[in-house]
């Protein structure tokens, strides 16, 4: 099992109220699943895929990631080294072309620039898009632009890659081909996908489909 979360809680608090955003909420992913997640806006999708990905700590409960438990002290290092994330805009730095836009995080991760550069490549080849490398993110499409980022995280082989709401600022044509391209990465490079998204038609590509709705998580059938 690449991950288990176990009875996950999480509230917000301020001064006036306690809000319960996940209720005790398991969920487990295996090694080549596309999972997605599915829920209204303000549910707690980007909560729960934030615990997922270490970026806020759950209340209570166990996240298990590749048979550890993850706690202060790995879950950055099991961030960098086994998860991407992918969101819904802003993934690229404006100011770099794509090339030195996906060349930064493997940099940031430890990698020799050539083998980054390579490695770099390599990815854009794999779909014929070196001719992207010295445009900038301005100059994208957005469907080109989630492509480009969708790439960007596939760069370092993680194990997950997190796609919160991946589709929600493309049309009909750009999203299909997004859609496309995961199960493409999922199926050549073997990695799990963990997915939030209102968007029903990741119901063509998704091995697993959960509902998160009151703070629950049910399983679609
Ligand atoms: N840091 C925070 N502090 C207080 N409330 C928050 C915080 N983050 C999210 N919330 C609230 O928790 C609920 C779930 O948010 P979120 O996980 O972003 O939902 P979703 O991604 O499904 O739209 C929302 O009501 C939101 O306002
Ligand atoms: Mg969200």
């Amino acid at each position: 099992m690449l991950l288990r979360l176990e009875n996950i809680e999480k509230s917000y608090k301020n001064n006036f109220e306690e809000k319960n955003v996940l209720n005790g909420i398991s969920l487990k992913i295996r090694d080549n699943d596309i999972v997605t997640i599915y829920g209204n806006s303000g549910v707690g999708k980007s909560t729960l895929l934030n615990i997922v990905s270490g970026i806020i700590n759950p209340d209570k409960g166990i996240v298990n990631f590749n048979g550890k438990i993850v706690d202060n002290s790995n879950k950055l290092s099991i961030r960098k080294k086994m998860i991407s994330i992918l969101l819904q805009k802003d993934n690229l730095l404006p100011e770099f072309n794509v090339s030195d836009n996906m060349i930064l995080p493997l940099i940031i991760n430890g990698f020799k620039y050539m083998e980054a550069e390579s490695r770099v490549n390599e990815v854009l080849d794999y779909l014929d898009m070196k001719n992207y490398k010295l445009r900038y993110p301005n100059h994208l499409s957005s469907g080109e632009y989630q492509r480009i980022s969708l790439l960007r995280c596939i760069c370092k082989k993680p194990k997950l890659i997190i796609a919160d709401e991946p589709t929600a600022n493309l049309d009909e044509k750009n999203c299909e081909q997004l859609m496309k391209l995961i199960v493409k990465l999922n199926k050549d490079y073997g990695m799990a996908f963990l997915i939030a998204s209102h968007d029903k038609r990741f119901k063509k590509v998704s091995t697993l489909e959960y509902e998160l709705f009151n703070g629950d998580l049910k399983i679609n059938e």
